[in-house]
């Protein structure tokens, strides 16, 4: 089915609920789709695509050109009976929804990813992640749309041809966004129990204890995580259902040793954070704009989260413009404090 709209709202498509308006929607819902779109030449011309569009700022409330949403929402299974199941999932099926299907089934693998608002299509585009896991430690393959002139066609993408790093793939690279069309999610799961813990106050919220012993790791289920994880995330973030956001706004900066050091003299302040496997330091964001003194910033209807001011909500009315200044005003401030620029998660239309 594809369903076409000139000058659609789609303020109720986005997650931070600000007024959105697009010069023409195109909602489709299965990749046979995608290709009567691309033999009408729909798809040569210039559009967006948008996911549970968790991770969009429509910055003047309009975007004259053309909106691609994916409506499948579907859930296959393969090798379903197997120690290792496989979940296919249509790429407008919403990330937390995959979550509780395959916590149901008491299989593992999605569960640290439970309350991530976004469909799975978009979370495969950013490699979102928490509390220890990313989208690519699941992913099994993909199901892309090539729409280059002359392609018009699906093709199989497993995790390794996507490049994931840090809220980052192939499909956020310029070319590539009206190239590739996430179509279907695989996901690889399993009946094994692999429960990840390490991320601080999961195990707190379980009750347990790191090391596990061999008995405690086969009595926790993947929905016991789901819940552990539900339960700490509905105290830091906010209600997607009564507050709009787009999850973390900025992403942590990622500094090397020597600028950590200057950031340390510069600001006479120790910034929170953690070294990756390569020598580098993830800093927490909420730390620097926490310390920076921004928690309070607001501009019209836009404020930050109270317990995660990595957070920007809608909190009265806003506008994608008080979104815009608030972001700036906080990178502003950020950077004379510390020397470090944060760059937003969220893309700007
Ligand atoms: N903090 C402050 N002041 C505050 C609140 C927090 O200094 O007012 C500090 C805390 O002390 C802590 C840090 O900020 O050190 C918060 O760290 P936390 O691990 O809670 O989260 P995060 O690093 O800020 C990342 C992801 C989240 C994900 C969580 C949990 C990014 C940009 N964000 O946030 O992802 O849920 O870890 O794994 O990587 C998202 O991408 O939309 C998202 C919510």
């Amino acid at each position: 089915m594809v369903r076409i709209t000139e000058n659609a709202n789609i303020t109720h498509m986005t997650t931070f609920g600000l007024p959105a308006e697009c010069g023409r929607l195109i909602e489709y819902s299965s990749p046979a789709d995608l290709e009567t779109l691309y033999d009408d030449r729909t798809l040569f011309s210039e559009f967006i695509q948008i996911g549970g569009g968790s991770n969009l700022l429509f910055v003047n409330g309009r975007y004259d050109g053309t909106v691609l949403h994916c409506a499948d929402k579907s859930v296959e299974w393969l090798n379903e009976y197997s120690e290792n199941p496989v979940m296919l999932c249509g790429a407008g099926l919403e990330l937390d929804e995959a979550c509780r299907i395959a916590a149901e089934k008491g299989l593992w693998g999605l569960e640290n990813l439970s309350g991530i608002p976004g469909s799975v299509g978009g979370a495969c585009v950013q490699n979102a992640g928490a509390y220890g896991v990313e989208i690519k430690d699941v992913l099994d393959y993909l199901e892309v749309f090539d729409n280059t002139p002359g392609e018009g066609a699906i093709h199989t993408m497993d995790c390794g041809d996507c490049h994931y790093g840090y809220r980052d793939s192939i499909f956020k690279q310029p070319e590539n966004r009206t190239r590739l069309i996430i179509a279907k999610v695989a996901f690889a799961l399993s009946t094994r129990p692999n429960p990840i813990l390490a991320y601080k106050g999961v195990t707190d919220e379980l009750g347990v204890e790191l090391p596990l012993t061999p008995q405690e790791t086969e009595a926790i289920t993947p929905s016991d995580i789901r819940c552990a994880i539900l339960a700490i995330r509905s105290r830091k973030l906010p209600n997607p259902d009564s507050t709009g956001s787009a999850g973390s706004f900025f992403k942590n900066p990622v500094v090397t040793e020597s600028c950590y050091r200057n950031i340390c003299t510069r600001s006479g302040m120790e910034p929170s954070g953690h070294r990756l496997p390569d020598g580098n330091i993830k800093l927490s964001a909420a730390w620097l704009i926490d310390k920076a003194g921004c928690k309070d910033f607001t501009r019209g209807g836009a404020s930050l989260w109270p317990s995660q001011p990595l957070v920007i909500v809608n909190s009265h009315n806003a506008t994608g413009e008080d979104v815009y200044h608030l972001c700036q005003h906080i990178i502003a401030t950020v950077e004379n404090t510390f020397g470090v620029r944060l760059s937003p998660e969220v893309v700007f239309i």
